[in-house]
């Protein structure tokens, strides 16, 4: 009735149609391309007040029977995960669905030997390597809620998650490579489980043969764990673990992520809603075809590495290039080797790593086959056009469609993109919605914006007014705030927290966040996190953080302190600042700039104007509007001079 992949504009328009005229027809039809233990009752039942959404309720399913199982008898030969090493010269591994399936069966054996059950949270904190998508796919299988940590925060930041989780059990690594580094994780861990009362047992997978600290009891080895449970579930050659049977509504995983509070929320995914979304935005927006070969750049610490190199591509049957390294490790040529030694069919990687390498030149791709490629991706944050010429000529040597994805951690996967090669691209435009995603924009009061601007678009805040399969369910502990912060802006409607702009067409641009929320190199980080880190520092007395344009990350961390001033060293300060904020949260949020200044712009009620702060971080210092309002307007003059 309706095909699983649009292959005309024309199909697009009316499959975009059709998908808001009759939704439950419409998603019905698309689950239909599923494994399902029990179908549905009913479609959708919702409504934006509670926030209450059910997608496909009382249909019963494993997720992994669907990206793992479901593929065995035609293609369990097939390569599902190739993966990269950091170092170019170590072994490449394949992992065929056969591999696949025998080692995530054995990892759920394991969890069960150790106790694990379905709903238990498990905190996975590995680098990037196979073993950890048998993790997580291992914690699908039993039905356990899995919530990936990346490898680039720190202890507290572990702590404070397990905590929100409740987690009983973690998985991890003695440590993990990235470039020249190595990341001590295991030892990380012990930092975060320093007063823990919930976490029984921790599973280390040797990786980099750094010492750890095994405690008795506690600490297992993953090598040891999963040799044990092979003769446990072996017959006659075959190793398998029989799929919990979960609703379609049970958790799936907890992804914490920024906001404009102090404290990440854990954003939670369930079954049905998220596989079908995720396989149908692959399968749609990169126009996967049997038999290309997908590389997605992200980290699975984030929400793109686990919608597009985990579930996505596995329920599609597709073949996930797994990287471990980063992009200029051992040189900016990286990914182009990637890509010619695999012979890559599609790549999908951020702005930041586009602008980053375009900064490199065109050295790093001489002699380098790019040939295999034909179709481009970007995520994360708003790519701007220089970048986005530079990777449709050097990269796709304007023979490959761009697209450009705009989604959330909250929205699971993709909302908005040009489907590749089908739906026309706009240089630096999201361009338009994916089936069943119907977009509003709105002004301040919440009043749906009509009149274009004098640029000719429209021209406000990006909402949606219906739920899509993989809309964020709640935030795990806390069903009130995930209510507060997405849904009661803007009665009714899903706010986004971005600003955008809709031309004639009804193309979409994300401008960006209109919150207290950072993009710095497509990773969010809320403002209040960042001051609440500085703040934590001995000399500190009050802080505040704004974003600033940056070339390479996109925004910059731009932070105003007050500090005390006691060993007059300004610069041994900032660096005291930034070890604080790598302690307390992680490398990824230390401030690009610190400047110490006397007092900060506050109004008559104490509260600190960020909108002053932020143009003087942009340095557009005549510009600053209204400062009548302020306690001491003086302060402003004071920081104008000692702008960074
Ligand atoms: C925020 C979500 C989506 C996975 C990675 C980030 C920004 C994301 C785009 C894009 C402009 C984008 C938005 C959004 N963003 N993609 N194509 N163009 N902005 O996930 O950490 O949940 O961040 O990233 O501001 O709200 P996330």
């Amino acid at each position: 009735m309706y095909p699983f992949q649009i292959t005309s504009f024309e199909q697009y328009k009316e499959t975009y149609q059709e998908s808001i005229n009759h939704p439950e027809k419409f998603w019905a039809a698309v689950a239909e391309n599923f494994q399902w233990r029990k179908k549905w009752d009913n479609v959708l039942n919702w409504n934006f007040k509670e926030p209450k959404v059910e997608w496909f309720s009382g249909a019963k399913l494993n997720i992994t029977e669907n990206c793992i199982d479901r593929h065995l008898a035609t293609m369990g030969d097939k390569p599902a995960i190739i993966w990269e090493p950091n170092n170019p010269d170590e072994r490449t591994r394949t992992v065929t669905y056969n591999r696949l399936h025998k080692r995530v069966c054995q990892f759920a054996q394991v969890l069960k030997n150790n106790g694990v059950k379905k709903g238990d949270r498990v905190c996975i904190y590995m680098g990037m390597i196979p073993e950890l998508a048998y993790a997580i796919l291992g914690c699908a299988r039993i039905g356990a809620i899995h919530s990936v940590i990346f490898g680039g925060f720190s202890a507290q930041s572990i702590a404070d998650r397990l905590f929100d989780a409740q987690a009983e059990y973690i998985v991890t690594c003695d440590g993990a490579y990235r470039g020249g580094k190595d990341i001590p994780l295991k030892s990380v861990i012990d930092d975060a489980l320093i007063g823990n009362r919930t976490v029984k047992k921790v599973i280390v997978y040797t990786r980099t043969r750094t010492p750890v600290s095994m405690l008795k009891g506690r600490d297992l080895w993953w090598e040891d764990e999963m040799e044990y449970a092979e003769t446990q579930i072996e017959k006659e050659g075959v190793v398998s673990f029989p799929a919990e049977e979960m609703d379609a509504e049970d958790p799936l995983f907890i992804l914490y992520t920024s906001g404009s509070t102090g404290k990440p929320k854990g954003v939670v995914h369930t079954c049905a809603g998220y596989m079908v979304w995720t396989t149908y935005t692959f399968v749609n927006v990169f126009q996967y075809k049997p038999g290309d070969l997908f590389f997605c750049t992200a980290d699975i610490g984030w929400i793109t590495g686990h919608s597009y190199i985990v579930y996505g591509p596995l329920s599609a049957g597709g073949t996930s290039v797994m990287f471990e390294g980063i992009p200029t490790y051992p040189d900016a040529g990286r990914f182009w080797d990637i890509i010619d030694k695999y012979k890559v069919n599609i790549l999908y990687t951020a702005p930041t790593a586009i602008r980053s390498l375009m900064g490199f030149g065109l050295e790093p791709l001489k002699g380098k086959d790019l040939s295999s490629l034909k179709i481009l991706g970007t995520v994360g944050e708003p790519i701007n056009e220089e970048a986005w010429h530079w990777y449709d000529e050097n990269i796709g040597k304007k023979k490959c469609p761009v697209v450009d994805t705009w989604w959330q951690t909250e929205t699971g996967g993709i909302l908005i993109s040009n489907l590749a090669g089908i739906t026309p691209s706009k240089p630096s435009w999201a361009t338009l919605p994916m089936p069943g995603v119907q977009l509003v924009i709105v002004d301040e009061n919440g009043k749906e914006v009509r009149e274009k601007d004098d640029t000719g678009f429209l021209k406000g805040n990006l909402c949606i007014k219906a739920p899509w399969p993989a809309i964020i369910r709640t935030t795990y502990g806390d069903h009130d705030r995930c209510r507060k912060n997405y849904f009661e802006t803007y009665p009714n409607l899903y706010f986004t927290g971005d600003g955008a702009l809709k031309d004639d067409i009804g193309n979409y641009r994300i401008t960006g966040r209109v919150d207290d929320v950072l993009n710095v190199s497509g990773h969010r980080i809320g403002t209040a996190e960042v001051e609440n880190a500085i703040n934590m520092h001995a000399g500190v007395v009050e802080s505040a953080v704004v974003g600033y344009p940056h070339d390479l990350k996109g925004q910059g961390i731009y932070a105003f302190v007050i500090d005390n001033n006691r060993h007059g060293d300004e610069d041994l300060t900032r660096k005291d600042i930034l070890q604080t904020v790598t302690r307390i949260i992680g490398p990824i949020a230390k401030p690009d700039k610190i400047q110490f200044v006397k007092g900060l712009p506050k109004t008559r009620s104490g509260k600190i104007m960020r909108r002053i702060l932020r143009k003087i971080a942009e340095g557009d210092l005549n510009n600053l509007g209204d400062i009548t309002t302020l306690l001491d307007p003086g302060v402003v003059e004071e920081i104008k001079k000692g702008k960074l």
